[in-house]
């Protein structure tokens, strides 16, 4: 299999930055090939990655089965908006002046060409918390072999050895969050505060988030690799979602059942919680790809 974009999997960077793109014109690889150089050059992790329409104008040969734009979602609680962009890039690193380093010199390559739309610095918040306080990530691959089937697209299918990405911006009502006492707060999540443990049996709600997500379709676990950081300041905070998966079907059958469009019509607890600003889908193609579709 091609080699995936490192930074997918590279993990323990306590710093992370979101910068999102739109094209601005005719697109410009060799602005985006320098603009890769540049993270390059630079002590962080970078990934890159490209919405439908610019996969198919730099490596339609590629481009990963049923990969079209994010769409908005109405459910009967809650509406998820779709802002599609054209170039994410991620990137994460051991110290905050490091990854400001690699934001400038990456916004640097891309001031023409590209309409920079998003600008998101995040952390990771004591031990890999999200801001309710509750660890994000437990239920990931644990080893690099189930990482990469959950992440990567196939071997022998278009855009092997990429990765389909989803990124969604999360506000949170923290206050109302937390006004809960933490038995119902566990019920929101579906796992305790203090240990992530699983709630089981009759503790487990089915509208807790893990039963909306923790999802089977025709008996395939719909696994994917989650990397997503917590943002903001005092004034608003949340969650910046990002995850990665081998099929875009994935991500819709879990926001699906999420959004009560699933077949027994529930919502997600954690919407009344959590509102997305943004949504926007991805191609982060192999290193291989990246550089080809960039040097054309
Ligand atoms: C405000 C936004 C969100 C927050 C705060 C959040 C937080 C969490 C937390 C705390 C867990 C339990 C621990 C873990 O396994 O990581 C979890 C699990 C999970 N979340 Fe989210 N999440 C959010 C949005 C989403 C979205 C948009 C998706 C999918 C598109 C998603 C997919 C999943 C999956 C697949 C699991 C694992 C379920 C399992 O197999 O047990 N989450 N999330």
């Amino acid at each position: 299999m091609p080699t995936p974009q490192p930074g997918i999997f590279a993990e323990g960077n306590r710093y992370l930055h979101a910068l999102e793109y739109s094209t601005a014109g005719t697109p410009r690889p060799d602005l985006i090939a320098a603009a890769v150089n540049a993270a390059h050059a630079e002590l962080t992790e970078a990934v890159f990655a490209f919405g439908p329409e610019l996969t198919a104008a730099l490596m339609r040969d590629i481009m990963p089965t049923g990969f079209s734009d994010f769409q908005p979602i109405d459910g009967p609680k809650a509406h998820a908006p779709a802002t599609q962009r054209d170039l994410l890039v991620w990137l994460h690193g051991p110290s905050r002046d490091h990854v400001m380093d690699a934001v400038l010199a990456v916004n640097g390559a891309l001031t023409q060409g590209m309409a920079l739309e998003l600008d998101l610095p995040g952390f990771v918040y004591h031990d890999s918390r999200d801001l309710t306080g509750f660890v994000d990530g437990s239920a990931n691959p644990k080893d690099d072999a189930g990482k990469r089937e959950a992440a990567l697209v196939p071997d022998r299918e278009p855009g092997a050895g990429g990765a389909i990405v989803f990124s969604q911006m999360w506000l949170h009502d923290l206050d109302t969050f937390n006004r809960q006492d933490v038995g119902d707060q566990e019920r929101v999540i579906g796992r305790t505060k203090a240990d992530s443990i699983e709630l089981e049996g009759d503790a487990q709600p089915p509208d807790s988030h893990v039963s909306r997500t923790d999802l089977k379709i025709d008996s395939v676990a719909q696994k994917m690799y989650r990397r997503s950081f917590p943002h903001g300041n005092a004034s608003a905070h949340g969650l910046y979602f990002l995850a990665f998966a081998c099929e875009q079907t994935r991500f819709d059958n879990v926001l699906k059942s999420m959004y009560g469009l699933g077949e027994d019509g529930m919502s997600d607890h954690l919407l009344d919680f959590s509102t997305p600003v943004t949504g926007s889908y991805w191609f982060a193609p192999s290193e291989e790809d990246l550089i080809r579709a960039l040097s054309a």
